[in-house]
């Protein structure tokens, strides 16, 4: 096991990928802590991964920083300790650059950029205080890299949170924390559902028919969440020791770089 009795925090995992990762990190023996802005989904996620002596469930919004440090009071009073965290909550919506309005722009940047460092700033403080490192991985998007249309508000905060990662791993290396983050392309989630809605109430069509031809390229088919949550898995783990600051593509080959 990867990941054996490690307490790995994740945020937004009520739904979608932040579901996936828990049952990745739960599968390499973690403690996980399901937190996310919908407490009642976080609670259907501790309750999925079955083993209640290894898991928390806490509602936490990532764009307030008091809902932060009271969840880190909560898993520190019940174990002592955090030593992984993966920022996976996320907040798209979707709009062309003529449209974009400063509430769409600002709601994307306070979730995907300021609530992820945020949330990375105050548990590496514990991580420092702990004093025998930690890793954090963050859930950037290939959105970040390319420049998705309809998108722009979201392809910039994805943007944000690579460069983020790059420099938290140079400031962090000395506590030995490792930060790196990963770029899904479209994963099967509510979110991407939401994303061919907007489409079709604009363009027209049948949601379905659009989902099925959004498929990566080279792999064919649409990605899961549990996969991304197994590769968070291992760059959480110590194997990943040599991969540090890095913002790796898994998005079934559509985004060479
Ligand atoms: N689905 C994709 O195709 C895809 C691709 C690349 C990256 N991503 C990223 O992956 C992450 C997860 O996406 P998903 O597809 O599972 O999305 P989703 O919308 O299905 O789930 C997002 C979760 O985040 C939670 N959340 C939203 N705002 C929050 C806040 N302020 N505080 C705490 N939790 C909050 C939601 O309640 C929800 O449970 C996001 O960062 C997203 O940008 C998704």
């Amino acid at each position: 096991m990867l990941l054996k009795d490690r307490v790995v925090v994740i945020t937004g995992a009520g739904r979608g990928m932040g579901r996936g990762i828990a049952e990745a990190v739960a599968e390499e023996g973690a403690r996980v802590v399901a937190t996310d802005l919908d407490g009642a989904a976080a609670e259907e996620t501790a309750a999925a991964l079955g083993d209640g002596d290894r898991t928390l469930a806490i509602a936490l919004d990532v764009t307030r920083s008091e809902s932060i440090e009271a969840a880190i009071d909560t898993v520190i009073s019940n174990w002592g300790r955090i030593d992984g965290w993966v920022n996976n909550a996320g907040a798209i919506r979707m709009a062309s650059a003529v449209e974009t309005t400063s509430a769409d722009w600002d709601l994307q940047f306070e979730v995907n950029a300021k609530g992820l460092f945020v949330c990375s700033q105050l548990a590496a403080q514990r991580m420092i205080e702990q004093s025998d490192g930690g890793a954090i991985v963050n859930i950037a998007s290939n959105a970040g890299k390319a420049g998705y249309p309809n998108m722009v508000a979201y392809n910039a905060s994805k943007a944000a949170v690579i460069s983020i990662t790059r420099s938290l791993a140079a400031e962090w290396a000395e506590h030995g924390i490792n930060v790196n983050a990963v770029c899904p392309g479209g994963v099967d989630t509510p979110m991407l559902r939401e994303c061919a809605e907007w489409i079709v109430e604009r363009a027209g069509g049948d949601v379905d028919e659009l989902l099925a031809s959004m498929l990566p390229s080279q792999l064919g088919r649409h990605i899961q969440p549990g996969e991304v949550g197994r590769l968070v898995a291992f760059l959480l783990s110590e194997r990943a020791q040599l991969i540090r600051g890095q913002s790796i593509s898994s998005d079934g080959g559509d985004t060479p770089y």
